[in-house]
């Protein structure tokens, strides 16, 4: 799985450095290094709800700080195949396919 965090201007006021650190530190505690791929992305074209991440080259989430930790955990678990976050509700909102 890949997980891209924007870091432009929008996203960067919104906090995507607290973003990828909450996200870094999931990862590195879980041991996922070799299951989930997190970069850093310039604008993808969802300012207004930034921060905005995109999974796997397809979806892009609204995260927040706040959410992170939770958006992350719901990652992890799906890439263990417990669950899936296709169609989670959470603190975080799809806004795009
Ligand atoms: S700056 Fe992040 S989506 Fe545009």
């Amino acid at each position: 799985m890949e997980i891209k965090v924007c870091i432009g201007s929008a996203c960067h006021l919104k906090g995507s450095y607290e973003v990828i650190s909450i996200f870094k530190n999931y990862i590195a505690s879980h041991d996922y290094d070799q299951r989930i791929v997190l970069k850093s992305s310039f604008c993808l074209g969802k300012c207004s709800d930034a921060v905005s991440v995109q999974v796997d080259n397809e979806k892009i989430f609204s995260v927040s700080p706040e959410s992170a930790q939770m958006f992350i955990e719901l990652l992890g678990q799906q890439v263990i195949g417990q669950q899936a976050i296709g169609q989670q509700t959470i603190n975080v909102q799809r806004v795009s396919k």
